[in-house]
């Protein structure tokens, strides 16, 4: 079976690749499962000090396969685990200092993951966007939160409602990155930051960390996030979106009221 997700370690670090590039990294169930796996795991590794999250191909990550939300919609997901609720948990719980190196468009969860981790580093080339209320959806990975706590209500709801790009210049004024680099360079200076990173005393970095994120509140928002968008998603208005998805074709929304 393809990996969709390569995991490895060197030097202390544990380097996590979106390996999916022929679906513009987009994540599957199955990946948010190696994920989520793979950070677990991290918690209990003193082989994995920092870990790193990037990319293969030409798109840091597009977002939720939308053929799983289709099917979803439709209640045929079959019985297996939600693995993403595992992955947004393990991110958001993380004790690890977590480095992205963004490349390309980063969709939907693509930019929200990147609230959970400690240093972002962004490719010339990053495009940033959350347009959740363009599927019918709503956010998740408690951006609804996070994203306005970083960038202002205003910013957050423009990204949310209209979900368009920000470019990496745009995001990196307005705090959602450390840096942004040339694209070339984007994993080589991800792996030196993180190398810098795994020569510090662990536990003062993951106590500096803890102190620093309202952990529960992000939990609880999660949650409440998590019943809402489960609600939407098996709306009539998200049904049509996801279609219109898979037919390349622009959606018609007006033909539903709330
Ligand atoms: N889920 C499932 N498949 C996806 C996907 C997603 N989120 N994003 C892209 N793909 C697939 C496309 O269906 C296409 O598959 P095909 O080659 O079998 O037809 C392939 O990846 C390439 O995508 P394409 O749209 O042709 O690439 P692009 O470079 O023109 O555009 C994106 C890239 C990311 C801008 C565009 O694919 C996109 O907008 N994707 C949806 C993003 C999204 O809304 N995600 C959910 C957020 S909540």
């Amino acid at each position: 079976m393809t990996e969709y997700v390569k995991v490895e370690q060197a030097d202390g670090v544990l380097t996590l690749t979106l390996a999916r590039p022929d679906k513009k990294n987009a994540l599957t169930n199955e990946m948010y499962g190696r994920l989520a796996d793979a950070l677990s795991a991290a918690e209990s590794d003193a082989g994995s000090r920092v870990v790193v999250i990037r990319a293969e191909g030409d798109t840091f990550c597009a977002g939720n396969d939308i053929g799983e939300f289709a099917m979803a919609a439709m209640g045929s997901a079959g019985s297996e685990e939600r693995h993403v609720v595992r992955f947004l948990r393990a991110l958001a719980e993380s004790s690890r200092p977590l480095v992205a190196a963004v490349n390309g468009r980063a969709v939907g969860v693509g930019t929200t993951m990147l609230l959970h981790c400690d240093f972002v580093l962004l490719g010339e080339d990053a495009l940033l966007s959350t347009p959740f209320v363009n599927l019918a959806l709503v956010p998740e990975a408690a951006s609804s939160l996070l994203l306005p706590m970083r960038i202002g209500h205003a910013r957050a709801f423009e990204m949310f409602a209209l979900g368009e790009p920000v470019s990496a210049e745009q995001a990196l004024a307005w705090g959602l990155a450390n840096r942004v680099v040339a694209s070339a360079d984007l994993h080589a200076e991800a792996d030196r930051i993180a190398r810098l990173l795994a020569a510090k005393p662990a536990g003062a970095l993951s106590a500096t960390k803890r102190l620093m994120r309202a952990v529960d509140a992000i939990g609880r928002q999660m949650e409440v996030e998590s019943a809402e968008f489960s609600r939407r998603l098996r709306s009539p208005e998200a049904r049509e979106a996801f279609a219109a998805f898979m037919e390349r074709r622009a959606p018609d929304f007006t033909q539903f009221d709330r």
